[in-house]
């Protein structure tokens, strides 16, 4: 039996927002994903206020659309709809009728990349009063999730979130206490394989090491240079964890 391979991020859809640009482009993506082994995708265009409006309803509609074509084109891949939700005081608002991860409680949001790490607890306590969870995507990639400079580290940085008697110089993840609190991270595999530069990739395997991620994501946008990012990225993944656990973690070691 074909083991799964789910990528949870990808902006298959075409000229639905900064992703495809076209029908062709989207194909071209899907051939690549398929052919790198990948038997689902997550099509999680982004979903931001006054840039890119994709409400549930479009993409259902073009998710569904985009299947019919990568069925009748023999590309084998199972398409579910999503979304890309991004931080910010809009978001509250679309929760009600928010997709969500597959058939999980856990939504796909993106943190701003340069927002302070004190905006992440109060929109996950936003997010658990409608009884849903983040999944937080390549945190790798948002500076609220760099190591912490600040004098007393995470704790000295948010005493509402993690108590107010602490010792001082005690440096806690903040990434821990939100897995705790059942937040769950997804990793771009072009992180792994240095697409965007030196800082991020270092990051990227310290949080692998540090057990932070529960899936994966290729956060396709185009399909130039992707088969190459996707077989680099996973080669440093399997290089630092071995085969066994990077298979399990591209099936995704969270349930939906
Ligand atoms: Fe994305």
């Amino acid at each position: 039996m074909k083991r799964e391979m789910i990528d949870y991020h990808c902006h298959l859809l075409p000229a639905i927002d900064d992703g495809a640009s076209d029908l062709q482009e989207s194909l071209r993506i899907a051939m690549v994903l398929a052919r790198f082994g990948f038997t689902t995708v997550h099509c999680t265009p982004h979903m931001i206020r006054g840039c890119y409006e994709n409400l549930p309803e479009h993409v259902v509609r073009n998710t569904a659309t985009m299947q019919t074509i990568l069925d009748k084109e023999g590309i084998e891949l199972h398409l579910v709809p999503g979304t890309e939700h991004y931080l910010d005081e809009f978001l509250p608002a679309l929760l009600p009728h928010a997709l969500t991860v597959g058939p999980s409680n856990y939504m796909l949001v993106e943190a701003p990349f340069r927002a302070d790490a004190d905006v992440i607890p109060s929109f996950t306590s936003i997010l658990a009063i409608r009884g849903l969870l983040p999944l937080i995507a390549h945190p790798e990639r948002c500076k609220a999730f760099a190591p912490p400079s600040r004098e007393g580290g995470w704790r000295a940085a948010f005493p509402a979130f993690f108590g107010r008697h602490h010792e001082p110089d005690e440096q806690v993840s903040l990434m821990h206490h939100l897995l705790q609190s059942g937040c769950r991270f997804q990793g771009n595999l072009g992180s792994f394989a240095g697409m965007y530069g030196d800082e991020i990739q270092q990051r990227a395997i310290l949080f692998l090491k540090q057990g932070v991620y529960s899936c994966l994501g290729s956060d396709s946008h185009r399909s130039a240079d992707l088969e190459t990012m996707l077989y680099t990225g996973y080669g440093v993944i399997v290089a630092e964890i071995g085969e066994s656990a990077a298979a399990d973690l591209l099936a995704g070691t969270f349930r939906t």
